[in-house]
């Protein structure tokens, strides 16, 4: 089995933090219930100083925020984390009508009883799961102020007419949010000062460059290169100021990069995972243009794959 921490020490984690985490994955066994939320992450979070400072929070009992714009490893990250903690993971994902019962639990019928119905932070609670609240500043402040209790030093569930829920020792909470998008909301000061914050910060030619060679270990040097000098543009142009970020899409990019293994010319992929993401005609010529002087019409899947070694 590969050692879970493997990922930490290759990026040369402090070893003491490394120390740390391996004595506290010997103290908290996973309950069976819970194992099926082991899981793995699909790709190893690189960002040395990012690691350091989350674990070192999670460590001393803290919960994170992650903040930074979209495809910054937000999600990634806090898999990673659940994953060298060794702790199962809990999910909720927050919109406009996320309301406490989503969180806490409901009331329901069971054998002619009314029980209460475990929502996903009771059970995290209970089996010390790591909560993902994702995107947790979609959610409506209100909503989300039955967490505060959770999030703090009292560690504790209060569920109207039942008895409080006491979080394991193991259970942690890593909230995710991304400033720009439509419909976010401002989190207010008493929920923002039960997390550290991270913020996280935009890919650099090195971040890609891991992320496409884990990814895709196939790819072409010439290749790699150009998807991301497309992205680091695009980027850079965003950041001027020159087009928004609808275009600035690493998921989309990597979506592109995957999809022409099938076949498809690398800049029709290219097109839907990048291009088309914008709906402004201005704006889509800026990134069309972008796109054109790196990814040729011309090229073929044998211009960005090596062939296949059988
Ligand atoms: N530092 C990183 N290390 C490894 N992979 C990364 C990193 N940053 C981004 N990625 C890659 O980017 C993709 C998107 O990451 P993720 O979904 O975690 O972003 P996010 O910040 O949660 O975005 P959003 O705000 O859109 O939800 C991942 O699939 C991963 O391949
Ligand atoms: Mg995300």
């Amino acid at each position: 089995m590969v050692d879970p921490l493997r990922f930490l020490e290759e990026q040369k984690i402090d070893p003491g933090l490394i120390k740390a985490l391996r004595a506290f994955r010997d103290r908290y066994e996973v309950e069976s219930k819970a194992q099926n939320r082991l899981a793995s992450p699909m790709i190893p979070f690189y960002g040395k100083d990012i690691l350091e400072m989350a674990i070192a929070g999670l460590l001393e009992g803290e919960n994170l925020l992650l903040s930074g714009p979209k495809a910054t490893g937000k999600n990634i990250l806090a898999e990673n984390l659940a994953y060298a903690f060794g702790r199962p993971v809990y999910n909720v994902s927050f919109h406009v009508n996320t309301n406490s019962a989503d969180l806490i639990g409901t009331d329901t019928f069971i054998d002619n009883e009314v029980r209460l119905r475990q929502g996903s932070i009771s059970l995290c609670a209970r089996y010390g799961g790591f909560g993902i609240l994702d995107e947790i500043n979609m959610a409506k402040n209100d909503a989300v102020s039955v967490l505060h209790a959770t999030l703090d030093f009292r560690r504790s569930i209060d569920v109207p007419g039942y008895d409080k829920i006491d979080l394991h020792p193991a259970a942690r909470f890593i909230g995710t949010m991304n400033y720009g998008y439509a419909g976010t909301k401002e989190l207010n000061e008493a929920l923002v000062s039960r997390f550290l914050v991270i913020d996280m910060p935009p890919q650099t030619q090195e971040t890609l460059y891991f992320i496409f060679e884990k990814l895709f270990p196939g790819l072409k040097e010439k290749a790699l290169e150009q998807f991301i000098g497309v992205f680091l543009d695009l980027q850079m142009k965003s950041a001027n100021g020159e087009i928004s970020t609808k275009a600035l899409d690493l998921r989309g990019l990597l979506a592109a990069v995957k999809i022409v293994q099938t076949g498809l010319a690398p800049a029709k992929a290219v097109r839907m995972g990048i291009v088309n993401k914008t709906f402004d005609i201005f704006e889509k010529e800026i990134v069309e243009d972008t796109v054109n002087t790196r990814i040729p019409e011309e090229w073929t899947r044998e211009d960005v794959y090596e062939p296949d070694q059988q």
